[in-house]
């Protein structure tokens, strides 16, 4: 993109290859898929990290071309997606290992392209001792709940034994959510969540809500968890300035968490890739938990795959194919 804008600033052009940094190899990109973030770096209100690359692209699958120096433990060849700081949406990308996982068994490497970024949001933010420690047996309340996101959401939290409430705006979206392990879908255009989640649980309100709205949600976000919930921010969909309740939130003992991937050192990122590799890797590969692939377009249909996730007429991911 030369300048920011609406979807049709995106275009394919030739640039210089990466070269891996120290510590680096890189892919071959078989796959690459939108998140919502890529929307707001492309409008001019996300802009990369410094010294990550400029190019939209927060995940992708590929194969191993390069190894750069100091690279132990990875081959060329090797079926590989990874956590991006940017840049994924091209024919190669220069990504840290400690960024990369291999292709879980049982999935394709284009449909590996779908797991990265929700699969380690939702860990670190949902499950994380930092942040939601979310545990079996408690309520879980996800808002958008057919998004990428909340797709990831909704199957880790129901596979690891959680009761799962999620929103969403349409009836097929509110069907798939039931499909997903959801036990309470809730239509947030026709309904008030809040109140429906008091009906849900006798007054008692959820352990821990992973919300991608912000400022409009937070007073009844609030208002809906129970005695020691969590409230985990993950996405500033509805504004970013909301009052908070600090009366009901000490009253109740509540946690307030609000956090992004994308900018946080590599020792960090590469703890929670590692640890999502660990945790979630076993329920992908046993059939537990599934990508959402909405559908697969290729590179040149990036002008079209961002207006239809803008459009929010998905389900779960849009990917976009680079080789082959
Ligand atoms: N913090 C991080 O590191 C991080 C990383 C990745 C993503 N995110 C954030 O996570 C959020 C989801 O990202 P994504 O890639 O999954 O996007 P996505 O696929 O576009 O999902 C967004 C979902 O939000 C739903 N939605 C919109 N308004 C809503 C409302 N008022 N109430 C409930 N649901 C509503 C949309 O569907 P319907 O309205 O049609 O139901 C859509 O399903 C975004 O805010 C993104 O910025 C944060």
């Amino acid at each position: 993109m030369a300048k920011p804008g609406g979807p049709a600033v995106l275009r394919v052009d030739e640039v210089p290859d990466p070269e891996p940094a120290s510590g680096e190899v890189v892919i071959d990109v078989a796959a690459t898929a939108v998140n919502f973030p890529d929307l707001m770096q492309r409008r001019g209100l996300y802009p990369a990290p410094p010294g990550a690359s400029p190019y939209l692209g927060l995940e992708c699958s590929g194969r191993i071309s390069v190894l750069g120096d100091s690279v132990a433990g990875w081959q060329l060849g090797d079926e590989v997606c990874a956590l991006l700081a940017g840049g994924g949406y091209a024919e190669r990308v220069a990504v840290p290992v400690g960024q990369l996982m291999p292709v879980p068994h049982g999935l394709s490497v284009v449909e590996a392209a779908a797991v990265p970024e929700t699969a380690c949001t939702v860990w670190s933010m949902v499950f994380a001792a930092h942040a939601g420690r979310l545990q079996p047996g408690e309520r879980f309340l996800v808002h958008g709940g057919t998004g990428g996101i909340g797709c990831m959401a909704i199957q880790l939290a129901a596979g690891r034994g959680a009761q799962v409430f999620a929103t969403a705006g349409t009836e097929a979206k509110l069907h798939r959510c039931r499909e997903l392990g959801a036990e309470v879908a809730i239509n947030y255009r026709e309904e008030d969540f809040a109140e429906r989640i008091a009906a849900e649980t006798d007054g008692e309100g959820v352990d821990v809500i992973l919300d991608n709205i912000g400022a409009s949600y937070l007073s009844r976000n609030i208002g809906s968890l129970a005695i020691g919930g969590r409230l985990v921010v993950l996405g500033l969909q509805g504004g970013r300035k909301g009052e908070l309740d600090l009366g009901t939130t000490l009253a109740k003992r509540l946690t307030v968490h609000a956090a992004g991937l994308r900018a946080r050192p590599l020792p960090q990122k590469a703890a929670i890739v590692a640890e999502t590799q660990q945790q979630v890797w076993p329920l992908i590969e046993s059939g537990t938990v599934r990508p959402v692939v909405d559908r697969v377009l290729t590179l040149d249909d990036a002008v079209e795959a961002h207006r239809l996730v803008e459009s929010s007429e998905h389900i779960g991911k849009v990917l976009m194919r680079v080789a082959g």
